[in-house]
């Protein structure tokens, strides 16, 4: 408890200053060649150097040994056949492809990346890889004055990492999280650099507690890991896209989730009883606001047993996953790994007759205490224990339900380390190591049981899963929400970089708890809020246990009406946002933004943390202060349109906007278009039409758009059944042109044709469709 109180910051109490000694690698004593891979056996140490493209190499140094390809959880992507030039001095070897220069020198080993115009992207100088006696590996590369630091996964604090230090460990954090809160639920150990308007990425494929440091020293920094091989991935870019397709090219892409999981989720912890839930849901029908999922968190459960209903508050659940159905409404489940040590309880028999739980080395069960109480844990880096709970999940397909949350999954237990004994040995299907190794990788391999589980019971459905840990590859199983945030303007603020940040980390899918978990919440903050969440690509409103309900209603006429507005505006924008998942999906581009990604030569987007991009053409700032109704916009190259007041602001300059509770200041690019659709009711939330806006422009603006739909549902759309349609816009004083410019997929939508409709239109200018000129509204059909 002192710890809390000046007694942390005592005189004598001063922590002793990292004394570690690093063995450096060394020199070079001898060089091979591999297949396709290149070896360096130096005094302390060994590399192998191995391209997966031209723009993406793979970099291993064992302190003790030959390094080995391993079998990562994160990379899916196989070594493609690269042609690499070899060159060279005795002095300097050089290795390159299209992309990427390597040079390395050999006294003592260092490794200089470039990419092929002569562009520094990671270098090492005075200090290179290293290790400890300890078990320790570490990198340290030059940090130049202008990088700026990008990704990491979830971390709390600004969008730019400069100046930071972050530790990879999945924890979890009730404790109100402050920008120095660190770690937290999810281990990214992924980062972008930006220097000077040009992007790389690196990945450090390491599942040990690890530390990337951009603060200690002033031009360079380093990035390690408490055990293990140094194994990084560096990834040439050029643009902060490139880093983006590269990176989920290496760890995989989100499969589309179905239509009804990017709609709006409203959560409690808990909902306690079927009535309350059915309750929820009417008030939802009668008030006609969109609800596509209702969330039943840890009281549905008998004695918090996952895989069983209580039967006296849940007495019907099969009827009530039905009836909401039918309302238009999905059920969505919590299920947290712990199981309950309770001799009588099927699935603990289960666990310990088919020897699914994690044990240590000398066979006991390893036991820890979370909901339930005393509890055993799956051992889920055993393909054994990961198709048990898998098809234990029938559980709850079987009577309706098609999505899943999976919570304290870090594990979270409730003792000083937070988590499971280190020393637990995990079976990782056939490769034995400890949770110290692999427990960064818990949660996503319990995503990836829960994943595939639900994939095979229905039937050709899209599952949906919301986690809460997860390391590199999560992206693949699950949507991640930001865990136990609070009903403060601090952490709506906050949540912005956060969920930017996780989008340049591979992850699309995530959203912050809207309104604040724990804490009270109050009409304006859940207002202001749920208009970013009508934004965020996940939206769910969650709050918790003793403090108040924040359901849309909750705070009266006033604001329920407003939220309603933004809960319908999630809806209106679907097509657009759809759109952009299926971006996501397929180049693995994340659907919320920060600015630099669009604008990587503006220095005002670097750090810009109050404004985020929806795409390529939508700016939102929005207001995230308790009675502020004008607020400055940074609104970068290009003429920006203000939805709501149709005024036209002219780029690279800062705005004060207005914005009354009802307003959210949203701004589209004048040339470019945005999909939409009508909110139409609960039970039919089909996309009756569809409509184009086009934003009229008049500085010869060249556009591009994809239009992307498909059943919505079914993977139908991984065999051809999709509608993507390329949209030219092209805006001069003249004209703006409209030209579908390819049509592809063989998927048709009930609406059968997309309405056109331009706005902004100057005197004199034409609107040109496909070539034929049009009066400003029009369509275009789809069947013909
Ligand atoms: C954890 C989760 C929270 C959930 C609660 C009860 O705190 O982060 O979302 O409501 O557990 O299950």
């Amino acid at each position: 408890m002192l710890e809390d109180t000046s007694f942390a910051i005592h005189p004598g109490a001063e922590q002793q200053r990292n004394t570690a000694v690093y063995h450096d690698i060394g020199n070079v004593k001898y060089q091979e060649k591999g297949n396709d891979s290149f070896h360096f056996i130096c005094e302390n140490g060994q590399v192998a150097i191995r391209f997966y493209t031209e723009a993406i190499v793979r970099i291993t140094m064992n302190p003790k040994g030959e390094p080995s390809w391993g079998q990562s959880r994160s990379v899916v992507a196989e070594a493609k056949k690269v042609d690499v030039e070899e060159d060279g001095t005795a002095e300097v070897y050089e290795l390159k492809t299209t992309e990427l220069h390597l040079s390395i020198s050999k006294t003592p080993f260092r490794i200089r990346i470039y990419d092929r115009q002569g562009r520094e992207l990671v270098t090492e100088a005075e200090q290179g890889m290293a290790w400890q006696e300890n078990g320790e590996v570490a990198v340290f590369k030059q940090m130049h004055e202008n990088d700026h630091f990008y990704g990491f996964g979830e971390k709390a604090g600004f969008l730019d990492k400069r100046g930071e230090m972050y530790e990879m460990w999945n924890t979890d954090v009730y404790a109100p999280h402050n920008p120095e809160t660190d770690p937290l639920y999810e281990s990214i150990p992924y980062f972008m650099t930006l220097r000077d308007g040009k992007a790389h990425g690196i990945f450090f494929d390491n599942t040990f507690r690890s530390w990337f440091d951009m603060r200690s020293f002033a031009e360079r920094y380093a990035y390690r890991a408490e055990g293990g091989q140094l194994d990084y991935y560096v990834m040439a870019g050029p643009e902060p896209k490139h880093v983006l397709e590269q990176y989920t090219y290496l760890t995989g892409r989100m499969p589309l989730p179905p239509k009804w999981a990017i709609g709006y989720h409203q959560s409690r912890y808990s909902y306690q009883t079927e009535e309350e839930v059915r309750e929820v849901a009417q008030h939802f029908i009668d008030r006609d606001i969109p609800l596509d999922v209702l969330h039943l968190d840890i009281h549905y459960m008998n004695g918090y047993r996952v895989f069983t209903f209580d039967e006296g508050r849940f007495p019907n659940p099969e009827k009530l996953v039905r009836d909401l159905r039918e309302m238009g409404i999905r059920v969505v489940p919590i299920v947290d790994p712990g199981v309950k040590k309770d001799p009588e309880y099927p699935t603990y028999q289960e666990g310990v007759t088919g020897d699914l739980f994690c044990k240590y080395l000398e066979g006991d069960i390893y036991f820890g205490d979370v909901w339930p109480g005393t509890s055993a844990f799956p051992d889920f880096t055993e393909e054994k224990a990961r198709k048990w709970w898998g098809e234990k999940h029938r559980f709850y397909t079987e009577i309706g339900v098609e999505g899943i949350w999976n919570d304290m999954n870090e594990p979270a237990v409730f003792n000083e380390t937070k988590t499971m004994d280190v020393q637990v040995m995990h079976r990782n299907d056939g490769s034995p190591a400890t949770h110290r190794e692999l427990h960064n990788l818990y949660g996503m391999l319990m995503g990836k049981a829960t994943y595939e589980g639900l994939k095979d019971q229905l039937d050709g459905k899209r599952p949906f899963l919301l986690t809460r840990a997860g390391f590199a590859g999560i992206q693949r199983y699950a949507a991640v929400w930001t865990g136990d945030n609070r009903s403060f303007w601090e952490h709506l603020q906050m949540s912005l970089p956060m969920v930017m940040n996780l989008g340049l980390s591979g992850i699309s899918f995530t959203g912050p708890d809207v309104g604040g978990f724990a804490h009270h919440s109050n009409g304006e903050l859940l207002t202001r809020w749920t208009q970013v969440g009508a934004f965020t690509p996940f939206f769910r409103n969650h709050s918790a246990i003793g403090f108040l309900y924040q359901e849309p209603w909750r705070f009266g006429e006033k604001y329920e009406a407003v939220i309603k507005e933004y809960i319908e505006m999630r809806y209106r924008w679907m097509p657009q946002l759809y759109s952009l998942f299926a971006k996501a999906s397929s180049q693995g581009l994340p659907v919320m933004r920060p600015l630099f990604m669009e604008f990587p030569e503006d220095e005002k987007t670097y750090n810009l943390n109050d404004q985020f991009m929806i795409g390529d053409n939508v700016i939102i700032a929005p207001i995230l202060a308790p009675s502020v109704v004008d607020r400055a916009v940074y609104l970068p190259e290009g003429e920006w349109v203000e939805a709501s007041s149709g005024v036209a602001y002219q780029g690279e300059n800062t705005y004060l906007i207005h914005a009354e509770l009802e307003d959210l200041p949203l701004f589209i690019k004048k040339g470019t278009a945005v999909a939409q659709t009508d909110w139409t009711s609960n039970k039919d939330k089909s996309w009756k039409r569809v409509r184009m806006d086009i934003y009229a422009g008049d500085q010869g603006e060249d556009y591009r758009f994809t239009f992307y739909d498909d059943d919505g549902e079914t993977f139908a759309y991984q065999h051809g059944s999709y509608l993507e349609l390329e949209v030219e816009v092209v805006s001069t004083e003249e004209a703006v042109k409209v030209d579908i410019v390819d049509r592809r997929g063989d998927y048709v939508p009930a609406y059968q044709q997309i309405d056109i409709h331009v706005i902004g239109r100057k005197d004199g200018q034409d609107v040109i469709l496909n070539g034929e000129k049009e009066n400003g509204d029009s369509y275009l059909s789809l069947t013909d």
